[in-house]
């Protein structure tokens, strides 16, 4: 069986003095939790402080983006081995904010995973449509191209280990999740394209994340859902009582 993993992605938001704050009082709520995985993606000049304040506690640490390479005239940008040495363990790319805000290409997103994975770390891979191609019918063919490129050249076993975020962009920090039917069927056709694109193994082993306005109110009916194992979470993330809530509850499903 798949483990849920449950991630929480801050954005731009948490000095340290706060993400220390947070983790204060969110450890001890989350300290009973087995049978979710759980993720906090700070800001990169945080990712230490979470680092040191989850030793020993199983909480993992993801960075929000990444560059591909190692060194060089790369002004404002931070290399995959940067981040393996403050102890980071996944990586949050492609986000739909990336693409949309910093021109982020597919291309690009691919090469930045298998930066990721020559350092040691996991990416978690973010893919969704927006509005205007949902209305259109175009759901699916967008998640194909994306995922067609995004995976382009990982073997079974680094496709297996990753994870992929399905999140509709027009669900994003509006407050309006995706129905339970709707996340559920964007998940299950991800998984069965990385079944086509890498292999049978890899598309039964790959943890799909829904993510998109998960709230403690709708995170029982989304994560209840056959191929949805987790969510990557922003708004609800930020307050240490509503992301542990949303852990709590998906950990009541797994038991
Ligand atoms: P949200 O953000 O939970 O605020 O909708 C999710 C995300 O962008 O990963």
């Amino acid at each position: 069986m798949r483990k849920p993993i449950i991630a929480a992605n801050w954005k731009l938001h948490k000095t340290q003095e706060e993400a220390t704050a947070f983790l204060n009082d969110f450890r001890e709520k989350v300290k009973y939790i087995s049978e979710v995985e759980i993720g906090l993606g700070p800001t990169f000049t945080s990712l230490e402080t979470v680092a040191e304040g989850t030793k020993g506690t199983g909480i993992k640490v993801c960075a929000q983006n990444v560059y591909f390479e190692d060194e060089g005239a790369f002004t404002g940008e931070v290399s995959p081995g940067m981040l393996a040495e403050v102890g980071t363990d996944y990586v949050i790319v492609g986000h739909s904010e990336r693409r949309q805000i910093f021109g982020e290409t597919d291309r690009a997103i691919n090469k930045k995973i298998h930066a990721v994975f020559d350092h040691g770390m996991k990416p978690i891979l973010c893919i969704g449509e927006t509005e205007e191609q949902r209305a259109d019918g175009k759901t699916e063919s967008v998640l194909r191209n994306q995922l067609k490129i995004d995976l382009r050249g990982l073997t079974e076993d680094q496709a297996g280990e990753m994870i992929v975020a399905y999140e509709p962009i027009w669900a994003i920090g509006t407050g309006e999740s995706a129905s339970p039917e709707d996340a559920q069927a964007g998940c299950k056709f991800s998984r069965d394209q990385v079944r086509e694109i890498v292999g049978e193994q890899a598309g039964d082993s790959v943890r799909l994340q829904y993510g998109g306005s998960i709230k403690p109110h709708n995170a029982e009916e989304l994560m209840s859902q056959p191929d949805i194992d987790g969510g990557l979470i922003g708004s609800a993330s930020l307050d240490p009582g509503s992301f542990a809530e949303i852990i709590s509850i998906t950990e009541e499903l797994y038991k």
